[in-house]
């Protein structure tokens, strides 16, 4: 074989993202092929909140439109995070083998392609083995860094501190509540009344959740009084808020004396409104966090940050939490079954994490 076919999802303008991306197909060439350069399949493309942001072109990081793959109008691959097999190496590539697992090691790489071809100093090798899921390797880079880089380099908690965040139910904060319980912390965790909350409730108790409460509750002016019995007076030092809106004004009522609130979402599309007493008499301090920038501004952030998680998931301490899974065959893959695909999950992504796994 000399060549490889191979297909993308990409966008040539913003806007609606299923309507704005197509499917194009290009092909790598395997005889080619640089030094120092790697050739893989993808094995999963989650899709992400900054994902569809991205190509609604509200996001601040953005690919650049180019015509790179062929495509007769600048277009961008989509998508940021993935899972990739390495098929094929060039002469000088020293840290990858054929069959290893491995993930972009900056944003806007464009995951939502059959293969890829990249620079090895782009990757990050991942083991591939069982203790690490292609659920867990695939959506490592986004929800589980963020919720150990907020965790860990804002505020000096130390084991039996506390932090409450909303969005609880979702990924990131799925994962704040493992690495929190991996870190000895107490966790606050505010979810969405639901029919069903009592299920909902048992999944985040067995990750490793303190307390669970509802928007509900945690609006209630009376309910802050269950919340000290359980902390024992103890301030609640850190929010991590990816909600806004009224949510987020009665979460941050609970944090203690000198507090930090970390904003990385607005799930609500509502403003961050914060009491004025909060910053004068409880010196809360309230910053954003943005991994993106992160590990651009920190060196080497972003590869520590999944070493750690490794070693969690290692001693068995970091459960693979449930998504949604969308199976594409990639030898019998149409363009019509890839853009469905990501369309539907573009759709279901509001009932929770999808993933475009290619077998
Ligand atoms: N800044 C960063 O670096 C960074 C990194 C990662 C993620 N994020 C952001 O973090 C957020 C969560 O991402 P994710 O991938 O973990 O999301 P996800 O798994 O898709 O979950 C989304 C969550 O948002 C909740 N939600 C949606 N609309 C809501 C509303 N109107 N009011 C209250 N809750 C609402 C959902 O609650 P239900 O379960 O009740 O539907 C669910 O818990 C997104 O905003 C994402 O962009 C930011």
């Amino acid at each position: 074989m000399s060549s490889i076919k191979a297909k993308a999802v990409m966008y040539s303008s913003y806007g609606d993202p299923s309507s704005v991306i197509n499917i194009h197909n290009y092909n790598i060439d395997l005889t080619n092929l640089k030094s120092d350069e790697i050739i893989m399949q993808t094995l999963a493309s989650p899709i992400n909140p900054s994902d569809i942001n991205q190509i609604q072109g509200v996001y601040p990081s953005k690919p650049p439109l180019t015509t790179e793959l062929g495509t007769s109008e600048p277009s961008a691959v989509a998508g940021n995070e993935g899972l990739f097999k390495v098929i094929a190496i060039g002469n000088q590539v020293s840290k990858f083998q054929i069959g290893d697992w491995c993930i972009p090691s900056g944003a806007n790489f464009g995951t939502w392609r059959t293969h890829a071809i990249s620079n090895e100093s782009n990757l990050i090798k991942l083991p591939n083995d069982s203790k690490l899921s292609l659920n867990q390797a695939a959506t490592i880079t986004v929800n589980p860094s963020s919720a150990y880089q907020m965790l860990t380099y804002y505020i000096d908690l130390k084991p039996g501190d506390w932090f409450i965040q909303n969005g609880g139910n979702s990924q990131v904060g799925k994962a704040a509540i493992q690495i929190g319980k991996k870190l000895g912390l107490n966790s606050i965790s505010i979810v969405r009344n639901r029919p069903d909350l009592d299920v909902l409730k048992n999944e985040l108790y067995e990750l490793g959740a303190t307390k669970v409460i509802t928007e509900d509750e945690n609006s209630d002016k009376e309910f802050g009084k269950v919340i000290k019995e359980w902390t024992k007076g103890k301030p609640i030092k850190l929010g991590l808020n990816s909600i806004g809106g009224s949510n987020l004004t009665n979460m941050a009522r609970k944090l203690g004396h000198d507090a930090m609130l970390l904003t990385y979402g607005g799930m609500s599309m509502k403003p961050v409104s914060l009491p004025t007493s909060l910053f004068i008499f409880k010196n809360l301090t309230a910053k954003g966090f943005w991994v993106t920038e992160n590990i651009k501004r920190i060196p080497g952030s972003r590869e520590d940050t999944i070493n750690k998680l490794l070693q969690f998931i290692e001693d068995g301490d970091f459960k693979d939490v449930v998504n949604f899974e969308i199976d594409l065959n990639l030898n019998e893959l149409t363009d019509d079954d890839l853009l469905n695909a990501f369309k539907k999950g573009l759709k279901d992504s509001s009932k929770g994490k999808q993933i475009v796994k290619f077998t």
